[in-house]
């Protein structure tokens, strides 16, 4: 029978384990993924045991309580800590996240945390972001005209605007790329070279439907590809996983629709 199982240097070794909570009543083990790029180690958790009482409610303010008080080393993105700039997305429990909207007491025992999967590593719990950004770039994420500019903005009717940000706040607008769903997504897994991923479709889609825009039909021209669209199959994970409640896989199939209907 064959056998499957990963080369030895991708292996998550043990790591080490530093308890500083001397004894306190609401302790958490925080498990984290280190792995350093200038060494030949496999990459390994190390557990920190903290007291949390010494810092604030979310996996990122343990985060920042480890790396200034326990261990300088431990490298991650984060930036706003408000949810909007969307730098701090990992794996926590299992789940891709934002770390600073991630309550410490939603996470069951022993908090894991890993980078985004499927991502090229960087160092530590951070994604190489590289690729995702150029196939962001690919899709000219701007506003897109040939007529001549009006004497003032571009106006929009409440209607047209309420395609982008939802009428419950949660349309393609309010995307972060934050990349949670893209690397939860397992046709992205597999054939991330070639297909958007969620994300990236849901930032097209975000300009196709930009009333404003003057470039629909070329937008989708760019997108009537085996690969960059259909590769979606409605799995869902992406929607599930959005950390700000938007629906990828719904800008997916609004695409897919505009695809037919213009056949
Ligand atoms: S709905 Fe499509 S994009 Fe979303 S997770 Fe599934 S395959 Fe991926
Ligand atoms: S759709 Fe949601 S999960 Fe995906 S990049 Fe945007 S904010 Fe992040
Ligand atoms: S730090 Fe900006 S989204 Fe978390």
């Amino acid at each position: 029978m064959a056998e499957f199982t990963l080369p030895k240097n991708s292996k998550v070794k043990k790591g080490n384990k530093i308890d500083v909570a001397n004894g306190a009543a609401r302790s958490r083990t925080f498990k984290a993924y280190r792995w350093d790029p200038d060494d030949e180690d496999n990459p390994r958790l190390d557990e920190y045991t903290i007291d949390l009482d010494e810092c604030g409610p979310m996996v990122l303010d343990a985060l920042i309580y480890i790396k200034d008080k326990v261990d300088s080393t431990l490298t991650f993105r984060r930036s706003c800590r408000e949810g909007i700039c969307g730098s701090c997305a990992m794996n926590i429990d299992g789940t891709n996240t934002l770390a600073c909207t991630k309550a410490i007491e939603d996470c069951s025992g022993d908090v894991k945390i890993t980078p985004l999967p499927h991502m090229p590593v960087v160092k530590d719990l951070v994604p190489d972001l590289n690729h995702v950004y150029a196939q962001y770039a690919s899709i000219e994420p701007w506003l897109k005209t040939e007529s001549a500019p009006p004497n003032r903005e571009r106006l929009q009717s409440e209607e047209d605007a309420t395609i982008l940000n939802g009428a419950d706040g949660h349309g393609p607008a309010g995307c972060i790329l934050c990349f949670c769903c893209s690397t939860s997504c397992p046709s992205y897994w597999w054939n991330g070279d070639r297909f958007l991923g969620p994300a990236i479709l849901l930032q097209a889609y975000r300009w196709i439907a930009d009333s404003r825009d003057e470039f629909t039909g070329e937008r989708l021209d760019a997108l009537e590809d085996p690969f960059k669209l259909y590769r979606c199959h409605t799995i869902m994970n992406c929607t599930n996983t959005c950390p700000k409640g938007l629906n990828p896989a719904k800008a997916i199939a609004e695409i897919k629709k505009l695809m037919v209907a213009r056949r």
